[in-house]
């Protein structure tokens, strides 16, 4: 059985004294992680107070990126040694808006994906269609290039370990959620790739969580579905409230 994981990626928003507000607001109400990872994907600037005010809870902490070198002259970017060093336990790599606003290619979601793994970090890997992608008829030829193009040359056990995020680009805060039916079958699909280049074991295993409008009064949908194994959230895990509710509906 694959644990649901839900996880929050809050993107650039909040200030500070927001972001521990809301740690100290739902620290003691996530439930056990016997039933569910809960995580929250937060501002780098922010992870080291709220892992702290984190601390003792069922609340793990996620970077949004991280660059692919231990150290050295690369300035403005923040390490996998870095990160890890906090005691964040995941790392977004790949989101759509990383690919589309910053350039980033598979290659190079690759070779984080592997320095996340060398520093202790759990990668939760995005890929995801664009519209114009999915109504041009090229849904599984891009999935496919982005999933062998990410998980290249890891192995089975390090696979078995990540998570990957399916997000529909054209799903991603814009109210349009894709339907259950349409989600769970891309998530297949995924699974599928998977399935091809490591083998029925590790498909069986790897978590892989849909996100794109996930909400509080929809998730359930979404969680009821073979393939969907929790959800990579961004508008709706901002509030305290509403990220305790989509916990509730596991
Ligand atoms: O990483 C999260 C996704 O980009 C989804 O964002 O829930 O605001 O549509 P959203």
């Amino acid at each position: 059985m694959r644990k649901p994981i839900i996880a929050g990626n809050w993107k650039m928003n909040k200030t500070l004294s927001e972001a521990v507000a809301f740690v100290e607001e739902v620290k003691n109400n996530i439930p056990s992680t016997d039933k569910v990872d809960a995580a929250i994907g937060a501002p780098a600037v922010f992870l080291a107070p709220m892992v702290e005010a984190a601390k003792g809870s069922n609340l793990k902490l996620s970077a949004q990126n991280m660059y692919d070198k231990d150290s050295g002259a690369y300035t403005g970017e923040i390490s996998p040694a870095m990160v890890a060093d906090l005691g964040v336990t995941y790392v977004i790599l790949g989101h759509s808006e990383r690919r589309e606003y910053f350039g980033e290619s598979d290659a190079f979601i690759n070779s984080k994906t592997k320095k996340a793994f060398e520093h202790g970090l759990t990668p939760i890997v995005c890929v995801g269609e664009t519209l114009e992608e999915r109504e041009g008829g090229k849904f599984e030829d891009v999935i496919k290039t982005q999933v062998e193009g990410g998980l290249a040359d890891l192995s089975a056990d390090q696979v078995k370990q990540l998570v990957i995020a399916y997000e529909p680009v054209w799903a991603i805060g814009t109210g349009k959620s894709a339907d259950e039916a349409d989600a769970q079958s891309s998530c297949k699909y995924v699974r599928d790739v998977v399935k091809g280049l490591y083998g029925e074991d590790v498909a069986a295993a790897v978590r892989i969580q849909y996100g794109g409008s996930v909400k509080p009064e929809n998730i359930k949908e979404y969680m009821a579905q073979e393939d969907i194994d929790g959800a990579l959230v961004g508008g709706a895990s901002l509030e305290a409230a509403s990220f305790l509710k989509l916990l509730e509906a596991i």
